[in-house]
């Protein structure tokens, strides 16, 4: 039986040290928001992390864009809030309409404020191991593993998936630690041989109830960073849980493991934005 990394318990522990470091030095912090058209899982999401910053004491400022909002248009708001002092985090939130470029607007957002970690300077900073954000969904997996007594030095870490927001900077993150990484995506030949290495296997390839057991060896670590909804309109992850749960030491369920540890670390990054 593996033991249940709890992501909700975790997300609260690290939002309620912001919430106390926000009180005890009487931070004033300011997050922006924006978000351009009403995409529904985007408004979801925006609307999360308005709460997080009003349960932390965080003042947000929300955007809510029409979709036809010109990119000369969203790049000016940008560039005004980059200028602004009262504002010490900017975020946009992705995706943006296909007429807007994702990477002129994440470039235009200054690295001061860039609470996403999306920017490349903040890629970079990462990749050489300079301080920098860094991207909320890895930062958040790497407190999961060290709150829950996992050890990464040494480990093999094999990560499913190459994206820029979670499987790029995830390697970079386990890297640090000092964990031996691979990373898998569409091309890779023999997958399940590859995965089956790995101490600490971390899932991000947005297919529903992808790996399987026979992708995982036994004692491994699991961590699902994928989010789907079945036809009965149940949550599941890229990792069959039922299958995988009793071959692992630790796992995440799906909800109620990564999910919530992304908006916890996107308000530790506005509470640093501020330092
Ligand atoms: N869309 C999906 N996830 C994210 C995220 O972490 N940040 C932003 N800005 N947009 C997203």
């Amino acid at each position: 039986m593996a033991k249940i990394i709890d992501g909700k318990q975790i997300s609260a522990q690290v939002k309620d040290e912001c919430k106390e470091k926000v009180a005890k030095e009487n931070l004033e912090v300011t997050l922006a928001v924006i978000q351009v058209g009403n995409d529904p899982a985007s408004t979801v999401y925006v609307g999360n992390k308005k709460k997080a910053c009003e349960y932390i004491g965080i003042h947000s400022l929300s955007y809510e864009l029409p979709e036809e909002t010109s990119e000369e248009e969203l790049l000016a708001l940008v560039e005004k809030l980059n200028h602004d002092n009262t504002v010490h985090g900017i975020l946009v939130q992705l995706p943006l309409p296909a007429h807007i470029n994702e990477d002129k607007v994440i470039e235009t957002i200054s690295p001061k404020k860039d609470v996403d970690g999306f920017h490349p300077q903040s890629v970079g900073a990462l990749s050489i191991g300079q301080p920098g954000f860094v991207s909320c969904t890895p930062a958040g997996i790497i407190q999961l593993l060290k709150r829950s007594g996992i050890e990464m030095d040494g480990k093999e870490c094999v990560i499913v998936g190459r994206s820029n927001i979670v499987g790029k900077p995830m390697a970079m993150l386990m890297l640090r630690e000092n964990a031996t990484v691979t990373i898998c995506h569409s091309h890779t030949k023999n997958l399940k041989e590859v995965t089956k290495r790995a101490d600490i296997l971390i899932v991000a390839i947005g297919k529903p109830k992808f790996i399987t057991s026979d992708y995982v060896k036994e004692g491994a670590v699991v961590i699902d960073v994928g989010i789907h909804r079945n036809e009965n309109n149940k949550l599941c992850g890229d990792v069959d849980f039922e299958e995988v749960e009793p071959l692992a030491s630790a796992i995440t369920p799906v909800p109620g493991g990564v999910g919530p540890m992304t908006i916890a670390m996107l308000m530790n990054n506005c509470v640093e934005a501020k330092g």
